[in-house]
């Protein structure tokens, strides 16, 4: 089985995602980033989804803010005020490690050298952070996937070219994508061509265990966002990116590219920049993905909800 470290902002689609880990990988932790909702939400409700699996998956607290400019726009008007759909959970058992996330991150990563894919389905701040303080980190991971960016200019926030995780924290994302000679990416706009039809989705989430019917009670609040604002199907960017994680030969269709991250700009900050024509040379950091087996991508998703593929 796949062995991953999660860094997640929990988040409907984020919790989808860990849902597909726990049933096809091995989850070495979750280290929480502040992004769809406050630093506090998003571990709370890691915490949440930990009781829910019965699993010791070990939570990690990360960066409450992002590197440089805060606070920036978050997305509860998706995710409901707690990111879980403002269900009013109670507290969860599961507790908080007592160290911070980007220390995990290289603790973990010198424990088990090569072994564990890194999953970044958040801002990435803390990924960042801990590159400042191990730069070696990524000679140390197996791979590293980031669901992120809209690399031909169709975002999804404020900033029209933005995508959320990145446009949330550019800094953080500058330094990850300088930082790492490789790395998947899955963006906003194969998210888009990858989402699920929504009578068949309500099918698996009728036909599901338990896990299928918390998944959808959390996910009510995104998904009539997404009606209102005429986003069709059901879009879970954090599953397919985890999809892609779990087993790399998902991947149909990819390119390797050169990919930036625009720090200033008046309309563009946030923006991820692909060197589609290869006019800048040199060895390209992403792969890009652009089309997955959308087959075994539903597979592993009735999976993650307690069907069988
Ligand atoms: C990304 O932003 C968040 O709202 C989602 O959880 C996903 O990680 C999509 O742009
Ligand atoms: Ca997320």
């Amino acid at each position: 089985r796949p062995q991953l470290l999660i860094d997640t902002d929990p988040g409907v689609d984020d919790a989808l995602a860990i849902l597909m880990a726990h049933a096809d990988a091995d989850i070495a932790g979750l280290s929480i980033a502040a992004g769809n909702v406050g630093l506090a939400h998003t571990v709370r409700n890691a915490c949440t989804l930990v009781d829910l699996l019965g699993s010791a998956t070990p939570v990690f607290a990360g960066c409450a803010t992002p590197l440089v400019r805060a606070p920036a726009e978050d997305a509860a008007f998706v995710h409901g005020e707690d990111g879980f759909g403002d269900i009013g959970f109670p507290a969860p058992k599961a507790v908080v490690a007592d160290e911070p996330a980007a220390q995990a991150l290289l603790r973990l990563t010198r424990e088990r050298p090569g072994e564990l894919t890194l999953v970044a389905l958040a801002p990435l701040t803390n990924l960042a952070l801990a590159l400042r303080l191990d730069p070696t980190l990524p000679q140390r991971v197996a791979r590293l996937v980031v669901m992120g960016g809209a690399v031909t200019g169709h975002g999804n926030t404020g900033n029209i070219p933005a995508e959320f995780n990145i446009g949330f924290d550019p800094e953080a994302a500058h330094v990850v994508f300088e930082a790492f000679p490789s790395f998947d990416l899955v963006d906003w706009e194969a998210t888009l061509r990858h989402a699920f039809d929504e009578e068949t989705f309500d099918a698996w989430l009728r036909a599901g265990d338990h896990r299928a019917d918390f998944y959808g009670r959390i996910a009510g609040t995104a998904r009539a966002f997404n009606r209102k604002h005429d986003r069709r199907g059901i879009i879970v960017a954090d599953a397919l990116a985890m999809a892609v994680a779990i087993d790399p030969t998902i991947v149909i269709r990819s390119e390797k590219r050169t990919v930036a991250v625009e720090l200033d700009g008046r309309l563009t900050r946030g923006a991820t920049v692909v060197d589609w024509t290869g006019r800048l040379g040199g060895l390209a950091n992403a792969r890009i993905v652009l089309e997955v087996d959308q087959v075994r991508f539903s597979a592993m998703v009735r999976r993650a909800l307690g069907l069988a593929a």
